[in-house]
């Protein structure tokens, strides 16, 4: 039984015909992904699904029978720069045109030790976040030469904070070398920084047609959280409140196509766009927006965004 809360995409947008436009989704395989890649074709378009396990992303795609659209399974991992770069590379040997990203991946690692990257980010902060920035970088060119084009890139509910503590991206640490490491806290900067970022593209894209957003989808039953131990023991816990607090994977694809396909999204480039969240402890997150004001002033600091921007160029060696 769907969720009397959830924002849904309406009918008309999900009947538009999507033949001859591609999109790439990250993430593909899995959860908001693979509901988001399915609606895609479903409506005929070509979904070129990025994933680390390309193999996974294969056996996800199995499921969709004899949808209008087509698909291609490319490999991607967002923990590693070097295989950002072949993605790009390989992607452009075969594409002319992409009509819509989607950085739809994300992990978050939970435990008290920092882990790294093999380019030396925090891990959180380095899938969510630095492996995103450099494939978006890569992309831009190819999303201008088919503009208009959009942008998405899921940022969580979890970047807002609380009104005690908003989380904020240090950019003197965000590798956590000289302050104490917290896995919730490295999650939070990672979506705040993916909040800015889409922030300061919108401001650098005006007039090229290429339009931005940052999502949050809503409370996924998906595999996130560690191979889906951390769902499986919060899905049996909220199971008495299940058709009020929780969402489907499908109702959490929402926010992402409406950012993908409807009229509305491009008007507002650079905004965020959330699924309610009655769980959020923020009651201002609670019931959503497409878009919405982030509570989080940081999230809302194009001065901020620019200086994150500048930096994720040094960071990752690469300036256009
Ligand atoms: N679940 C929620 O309630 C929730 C709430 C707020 C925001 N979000 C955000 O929504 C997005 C989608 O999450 P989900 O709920 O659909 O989770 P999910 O089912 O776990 O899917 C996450 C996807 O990210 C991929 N991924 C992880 N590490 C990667 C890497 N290094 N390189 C490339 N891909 C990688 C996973 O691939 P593998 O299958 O190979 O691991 C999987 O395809 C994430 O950005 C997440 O932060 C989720």
């Amino acid at each position: 039984m769907s969720n009397k809360n959830v924002l849904w995409v309406d009918a008309d947008t999900l009947a538009k015909d999507l033949s001859g436009k591609t999109y790439i989704v990250t993430g593909a395989n899995s959860g908001v992904g693979l509901e988001t890649t399915r609606q895609l074709v479903k409506q005929g378009a070509h979904v070129v699904m990025a994933c680390r396990r390309p193999e996974a992303g294969k056996e996800a795609a199995k499921t969709f029978g004899e949808l209008r659209g087509s698909y291609a399974v490319m490999r991607c991992d967002l923990a590693d720069l070097d295989s950002v770069r072949k993605f790009v590379a390989d992607f452009l040997g075969k594409y002319n045109h992409l009509e819509g990203l989607m950085c739809n991946a994300g992990a978050v690692i939970m435990g008290n030790d920092v882990q790294y990257t093999k380019d030396g980010f925090e891990m959180t902060m380095g899938v969510n976040y630095f492996g995103h920035f450099l494939l978006v970088e890569l992309l831009l060119d190819i999303l201008k030469q088919s503009a208009p084009a959009r942008i998405g890139l899921l940022s969580s509910v979890v970047h807002a904070g609380s009104p005690k503590n908003r989380y904020e991206v240090h950019l003197d640490d965000m590798e956590f070398k000289s302050r104490k490491y917290s896995a919730f806290a490295a999650y939070g900067e990672a979506k705040v920084a993916t909040v800015q970022y889409a922030l300061e593209l919108a401001d650098r894209l005006k007039g090229t047609g290429v339009t931005t957003a940052s999502i949050h989808p809503g409370w996924a039953r998906s595999n996130f959280g560690g191979g889906g131990a951390m769902m499986k023991i919060m899905r049996v816990v909220m199971l008495p409140f299940r058709n009020s607090m929780t969402n489907s994977n499908e109702e959490s694809a929402q926010t992402s196509l409406h950012v993908l396909i409807s009229d509305d999204a491009p008007k507002h480039s650079g905004a965020y766009f959330s699924q309610h969240s009655v769980l959020y402890r923020d009651k201002e997150c609670r019931p959503g927006g497409w878009p919405m004001q982030s509570p989080n002033p940081h999230a809302r600091d194009l001065a901020a965004a620019k200086a994150l921007v500048q930096r994720s160029y040094q960071k990752v060696g690469y300036r256009p």
